[in-house]
């Protein structure tokens, strides 16, 4: 299962890269406008501290002016992915630039139908938001189980369900379970992913009882 990490914020990607869980990083829009950084500099510099893929969202509504910014996008680095909305045209964008062998994720994917489109239009990633659907009420770890299922009937689907909009570190348990390919991760969520109640009693007690023989081990 691979970790990519949710956020645009160089500071907390470069501090994550270095726990060895981050295999690729997603942005979005909203992500980006929270750095107050300019876009391109932003991808490039997250680019080159983390080698796996890169989601760079395009803003154009209408696939010829997507599949221009997804080309631009695409030549920051060889590790961009390059995210298009789930709309017909971003699926026109999405064929483009896949036969191209640019990655693309398709994102804002909210049913198992949207999420077949996806895999018929040659995307490297699908990004089901959970949380988004959790909020309407809706089961969005239903979805993925939906997809995965769905995916698993069509060897020829090569698209990597990319489990997004995570809000606790139970969206990450059931999508393992589920057997999603990708999860992205609020680096929030990611370091509570870490705790438990029992590992820190745990680690106490040792400790102390290790002092107590004031042995070193260096
Ligand atoms: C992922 O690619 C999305 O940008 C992200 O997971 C959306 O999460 P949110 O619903 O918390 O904004």
């Amino acid at each position: 299962m691979k970790f990519f990490i949710d956020t645009a914020d160089i500071d907390d990607i470069r501090e994550l890269a270095g726990t060895g869980m981050v295999d690729g990083v997603t942005t979005n829009p909203s992500l980006v406008a929270k750095t107050g950084r300019p876009f391109a500099d932003t991808i490039a510099e997250i680019c080159a501290i983390v080698p796996g893929p890169i989601s760079a969202e395009v803003t154009a509504t209408d696939a010829d002016g997507m599949i221009a910014e997804g080309r631009k996008l695409a030549q920051i680095a060889d590790n961009v992915a390059v995210k298009v909305p789930l709309t017909v045209d971003g699926l026109r964008a999405c064929k483009t630039l896949s036969d191209e062998s640019t990655m693309v994720n398709v994102t804002l994917c909210f049913s198992a139908a949207q999420a077949i489109l996806a895999a018929k239009a040659g995307a490297t990633f699908v990004s089901p938001f959970v949380g988004r659907l959790d909020d309407t009420g809706t089961d969005g770890m239903g979805l993925i189980s939906d997809i995965v299922e769905i995916y698993a009937n069509y060897p020829e689907f090569k698209t990597e369900v990319l489990v997004a909009s995570i809000r606790h570190p139970m969206h990450v348990v059931e999508a393992a379970r589920l057997g999603a390919e990708v999860v992205t991760i609020p680096p929030k969520i990611l370091g509570q992913l870490y705790n438990h109640p029992l590992t820190d009693k745990g680690l106490a007690a040792f400790l102390a009882d290790w002092e107590k023989t004031g042995q070193t081990i260096l």
